[in-house]
């Protein structure tokens, strides 16, 4: 067992409290009932404080690059950081598109759409602050292809009925860009289209579908180190059947094209963090034509690309967020060791890969691990989720981790733009450490997920003065993974809290 995985006893904050607020901003009603009364708070400086196994706090800076240098050293983490961030600057080429830099912002749910799937207002302005903060490619959040898929009530779905809404909200991004930033900043608008699987819940209750009975995940329940013995709250009915993934993959094409119509110039069959096609491809017991060996598992992402391709051709780019490792144990996780799910092994994701370059597939944003079983492994943070756990390494681990996988990958398929995640962590350093992964060839473009969230213009910041400012960035408190996981909208409830004190009633101190 690799020790950076065993869980430390710890304090989760407290999360105890219902407060409940009825507030009008700016035009959005918004009333809920919220389940935090709570300790997200930054921490002094740059200081950030975690608790160890005894819960002493764990206190380090993270001012310069050599106090980075230091704490790399002194925890063990190869993490090169350079002063100059001028590289980020660089257009990237995916095929015919040019990515005007090679910042992006990462798919980031905001769980406010209306009940039919449209963007709702908070989806509008997440978008146009995003469009003009500069980033070179924006890739919108999670959006179903059937309501059946989606992870909430609030969860966008692209239907016959809202193509009209989608296309006004890419027109009101490129008005946005072009005004903010300049009138020939013409940022890549990718949506990403998703089946929540295991994760469903399009009335508000969990309504899992899957492919294959799963002992560590059906419990439902984060994990820091996987058990195999906890009751289930899944059974085989949830089970989908062949007939069904059949007919899923026509959603799929059915959802591209409207995304072409609507104007977005790239589409991303979401592979990852355990939704339905990230499981698929692990689906070692499924029996049928969709299950067992390679070439099952992936049958559906491949096929689905190859019909999306046979009907649109070249008209939109085909991309994919791709999980490379699910940090669970064989044979239910993909990616990994067989005899240690603690350690990767990229063989299939690269067989994958390889697949996906063969059908011209040149941009590939990478991921891994799970954000409701093991989001240590997918976001390292400083500050657990409610009923989640204290983080089992020290994040920097997971950021190392994040980085260096994608490296490899990168370095092994120089044809594919990767997409770097794992950033957020490394706050206002974010740049520096980029620039460097970036140097080294370990990613052509470096997402912010939740810095975005809580800096929508990191980007223009970066590029106009190399810097991020340490007030603005994300703290890695969970506060946005809580909201969303308590069915609320979601946002950074530390740098926006004008918009989400009201979700939280005021509470988050
Ligand atoms: C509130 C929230 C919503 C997210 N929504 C999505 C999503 O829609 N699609 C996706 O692929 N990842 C989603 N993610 C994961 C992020 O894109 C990103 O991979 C993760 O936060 C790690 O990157 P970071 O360190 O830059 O935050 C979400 C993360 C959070 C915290
Ligand atoms: S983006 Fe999320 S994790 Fe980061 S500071 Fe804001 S609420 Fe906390």
């Amino acid at each position: 067992m690799n020790p950076i995985f065993r869980a430390r006893q710890g304090t989760n904050p407290d999360l105890s409290g219902i407060a409940q607020t009825k507030t009008r901003l700016e035009g959005i009603n918004i009333v809920c009932i919220m389940s935090i009364s709570t300790t997200f708070s930054e921490p002094p400086g740059n200081l950030l404080i975690m608790s160890d196994k005894k819960n002493k706090p764990w206190k380090f800076s993270l001012g310069s690059i050599s106090d980075f240098n230091a704490m790399c050293a002194e925890i063990g983490c190869e993490i090169d950081a350079v002063e100059d961030t001028s590289s980020l600057a660089e257009p990237v080429m995916v095929n015919d598109l040019v990515i005007p830099n090679s910042l992006v912002v990462h798919p980031m749910e905001g769980c406010d759409g209306d009940r039919q799937g449209n963007p709702g207002k908070l989806t509008l302005r997440r978008y146009q602050r995003f469009a003009a903060g500069g980033a070179g490619l924006i890739w919108a959040e999670a959006t179903a292809v059937v309501h059946e898929g989606r992870a909430n009530p609030r969860q966008l779905w692209l239907n016959d009925n809202n193509k009209g809404a989608f296309a006004d909200m890419v027109s009101m991004m490129r008005h946005h860009a072009a005004q903010s930033i300049a009138t020939d900043h013409q940022p890549i608008i990718a949506l990403q289209l998703t089946h929540s699987g295991r994760y469903s819940k399009p009335d508000g209750t969990s309504k899992p579908l899957i492919p294959q009975r799963d002992p560590y995940r059906d419990p439902l329940l984060p994990e820091p180190e996987p058990t195999a013995t906890r009751t289930s709250k899944v059974d085989d009915s949830s089970v989908v059947t062949d007939e069904y993934l059949d007919n899923l993959q026509d959603a799929y094409v059915k959802a591209a094209n409207l995304a072409y119509q609507a104007g977005f110039d790239a589409i991303d069959i979401k592979s990852c963090h355990g939704y339905l096609i990230n499981e698929l491809l692990s689906s070692r017991n499924r029996p049928g034509k969709y299950g067992g060996n390679f070439e099952n598992r992936t049958r559906f992402l491949l096929e689905v690309i190859d019909k999306i391709k046979s009907e649109l051709g070249d008209k939109i780019e085909i991309c994919t967020r791709l999980g490379f490792y699910d940090a669970l144990p064989y044979p239910f996780g993909w990616g990994v060791d067989e005899q240690d799910y603690t350690r990767c092994n990229l063989d299939e994701p690269k067989k994958l890969v390889k697949l996906l370059s063969q059908r011209g597939v040149r941009l590939i944003n990478f991921t891994i691990g799970n954000p409701y079983y093991n989001p240590h492994v997918n976001r390292p943070f400083n500050q657990p989720a409610k009923n989640a756990y204290t983080e089992p390494e020290h994040p920097l681990k997971g950021v190392e981790r994040l980085i260096n996988l994608c490296g490899q990958m990168q370095k092994e398929f120089p044809e594919i733009a990767f997409v770097g995640t794992g950033y957020s962590w490394l706050k206002h350093l974010m740049p520096n450490i980029a620039a460097a992964a970036k140097i080294k060839g370990k990613a052509k473009l470096f997402g912010a997920g939740r810095l975005a969230f809580a800096y929508p213009d990191f980007a223009r910041d970066i590029l106009n003065t190399g810097t991020l400012d340490a007030k603005k960035v994300c703290i890695a408190c969970s506060g946005c993974t809580q909201l969303m996981r308590d069915n609320h909208m979601t946002g950074c409830v530390i740098r926006d809290r004008k918009f989400y004190d009201a979700i939280t009633g005021g509470k988050v101190t």
